[in-house]
């Protein structure tokens, strides 16, 4: 029988039984994706808040900073949060490296594979170990600076990181890597675990419209840090404040002057 030789061919006919593990590590693997790829969902969100105004991206800073809770700012509440991002994102790309071609041979065979089929997921899936890859370089090191120096967050000191640290080409780079690995990501786990159930047609469509809407939303948040950096440059590290806080609290005002 077919199934019988495919596990003789594999080396496994005389295994008393099956290894569970693979496929809990798989299942690791998707859930993680499926945080991470959840996660920027959210973030975009909250990082596109600026394109309402710097107001307004202070107040999303004040709120994970605990500043309207506890009313004091803790930054390193944010930290926290960081933390168990980088642990997660750490176990993604763990467990993802069993998936990379190892060796030139193993390159050779995907890179002829994917050109001789033109098959179109496969494709895909080149692109989407290619962005990880580009990933574990890019997200860690915007993880550190986030996990680091959370204080360095707002309407003001992350527009500075963008044009007079000059870090805007880093996270062009970021996003472009990160939008198409998850998209990517997302159309792959619902092709694998078969919800929501629908053609592939139809996924890869969701997928691109996904993709194109969360790439413009991004290229917009990008263009409106770097337009207030650039107006902001000649006053480098002064730190925004809203003027009803200037008037009415003036202990957050101190906060942001540290
Ligand atoms: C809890 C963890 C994270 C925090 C607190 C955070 C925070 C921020 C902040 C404040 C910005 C605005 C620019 C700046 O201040 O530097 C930003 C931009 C960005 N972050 Fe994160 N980030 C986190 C995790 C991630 C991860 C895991 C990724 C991707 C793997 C990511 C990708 C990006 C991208 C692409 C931008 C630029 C967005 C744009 O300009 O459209 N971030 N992040």
């Amino acid at each position: 029988m077919l199934y019988e030789t495919v596990i003789a061919q594999a080396g496994l006919a005389d295994k008393a039984g099956k290894n569970r593990w693979p496929a809990r590590l798989d299942i690791l693997q998707s859930s993680t994706g499926l945080f991470l790829a959840l996660f920027m969902w959210g973030h975009m969100a909250f990082v596109a808040s600026i394109l309402f105004g710097e107001s307004a991206m202070w107040a999303i800073t004040k709120f994970f900073e605990g500043y309207f809770v506890f009313g004091a700012s803790h930054p390193w509440l944010v930290s926290c949060v960081v933390g168990f991002v980088a642990l997660v994102f750490v176990v993604h790309a763990f467990l993802a490296v069993r998936k990379f071609p190892i060796n030139y041979r193993q390159f050779r065979i995907i890179f002829a594979h994917s050109r001789a089929m033109r098959h179109e997921d496969t494709t895909l899936w080149l692109w989407q170990a290619g962005t990880g890859f580009l990933l574990f370089f890019f997200a860690s090191a915007h993880l550190y600076q986030m996990f680091v120096w959370p204080q360095n967050i707002g309407p003001y000191a992350s527009s500075d990181r963008m044009w007079s640290d000059g870090l805007w080409p880093f996270y062009l780079t970021l996003l472009l890597a990160v939008e198409l690995h998850g998209g990517i990501g997302l159309y792959r786990l619902a092709v694998k675990w078969g919800w929501p159930n629908a053609s592939r047609e139809a996924l890869k469509i969701l997928k691109w419209v996904l993709t194109a809407f969360f790439l413009v939303l991004g290229l917009a948040t990008l263009g409106a840090y770097m337009k207030i950096g650039y107006a902001h440059r000649a006053h480098y590290g002064e730190r925004y404040t809203p003027d009803w806080v200037t008037e009415r609290l003036p202990d957050v005002q101190q906060e942001d002057a540290r």
